[in-house]
C-alpha cells in the first residue's frame, strides 16, 4: 500500500527566511522517526532553495504554484522546469487562493501538464464555495476537475494528488465553518468515481486527500473516516507541535 501523505502549505508565510529555516528545521528535528508517512512543505519560492540545503532525509519540497511556460518571455513567472532542477517535488495548482485572484481551470490545466512534464507531482485544488441544498456543488467540483484534467494522458493520472479543499473551510474564509469526515468522505467517494469513469483503472492509485483548516484534533477523524489518503495542512502547518502531531497521527493509524 503507498504512504499516506502529509503536505503543509505555508501559504505567503513566514515573513522572513530566518523563520522559515527555524521552522522547517523545527519539524525536520521531530520526524526522524517517521516511516510510514510521506511529509512535504510548500513555502514560498523564495524559501525553496535556502530550505533544500536544510539536511533532512524526510522531508520534500513543494511550491505553490508553477508556470506553464518552460523558459522565456514570461515576466514574473517560475516554471516547473525551474522548480525541479532546484529539487522540488511537488507542486499545489489551482488552489482556490489563487482562483480567487483570477486563475481559471483551464489555466490550471496548462500548468498541470507542464508540471507533469517537468517531473513535478502536481497537486490539484478542487472544492466548492458553498454547499447548496440542490447538491450543485457537487457538479462544481465536477466541472472544475473535468476542466483541469483535460488532455491529461491515463500514465500520468496516478501521479497527480487530488485535494479536496471546500472553501467554506478554509481558514482563511471568513465566518467559515468546520467540514466534517462525512462531508469528505461524500465528496471524495464522488471524486473518486469521476476520475476512475475517465481514467478507469489507472486512476485507482491516485490519491485523494483533504485540507480545509485540518488540524492536530481532526486530523484523527478525517484520515480515518474520511476516505483520504492524506491531509493538506495549512495554518497547522505553520505551528511545528501541530504539524508534528499529525504528521504522528497519520504514522500510526498508516
Ligand atoms: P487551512 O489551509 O488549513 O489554513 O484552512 C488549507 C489550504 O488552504 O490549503
Amino acid at each position: 500500500m503507498s504512504k499516506k501523505i502529509i503536505i503543509g502549505n505555508w501559504k505567503m508565510n513566514p515573513l522572513t527566511l530566518k523563520e522559515a529555516e527555524k521552522l522547517f528545521s523545527g519539524i525536520a528535528k521531530e520526524i526522524s522517526s517517521i516511516k510510514k508517512t510521506e511529509v512535504v512543505i510548500c513555502p514560498s519560492f523564495l524559501y525553496l532553495e535556502k530550505l533544500k540545503k536544510i539536511r533532512t532525509s524526510k522531508i520534500k519540497l513543494g511550491a505553490q504554484n508553477a508556470f506553464w511556460g518552460e523558459v522565456g518571455a514570461f515576466t514574473g513567472e517560475v516554471s516547473g522546469e525551474m522548480l525541479y532542477n532546484i529539487g522540488v517535488q511537488y507542486v499545489i495548482l489551482g488552489h482556490s487562493e489563487r482562483r480567487a485572484l483570477g486563475e481559471s481551470s483551464n489555466d490550471v490545466n496548462k500548468k498541470i501538464k507542464a508540471s507533469l512534464e517537468a517531473g513535478l507531482i502536481p497537486i490539484l485544488c478542487v472544492g466548492e464555495n458553498i454547499r447548496d441544498e440542490s447538491h450543485n456543488y457537487f457538479n462544481f467540483v465536477k466541472t472544475e476537475i473535468e476542466e483541469c484534467l483535460m488532455g491529461v494522458s491515463k500514465n500520468s493520472i496516478s501521479k497527480i494528488i487530488i485535494a479536496y479543499e471546500p472553501i467554506w473551510a478554509i481558514s482563511s474564509t471568513p465566518n467559515r465553518k468546520d467540514a466534517t469526515p462525512a462531508d469528505c468522505l461524500e465528496m471524495v467517494i464522488f471524486i473518486r468515481k469521476i476520475i476512475s469513469d475517465k481514467f478507469r483503472k489507472e486512476a485507482y492509485r491516485t490519491k485523494i486527500i483533504y485540507g480545509g483548516s485540518v488540524n492536530e484534533k481532526d486530523a484523527k477523524e478525517f484520515l480515518k473516516n474520511g476516505g483520504v489518503d492524506g491531509l493538506l495542512p495549512g495554518r497547522a502547518s505553520l505551528d511545528v507541535k501541530k504539524f508534528i502531531e499529525i504528521i504522528k497521527i497519520c504514522e500510526v493509524l498508516n
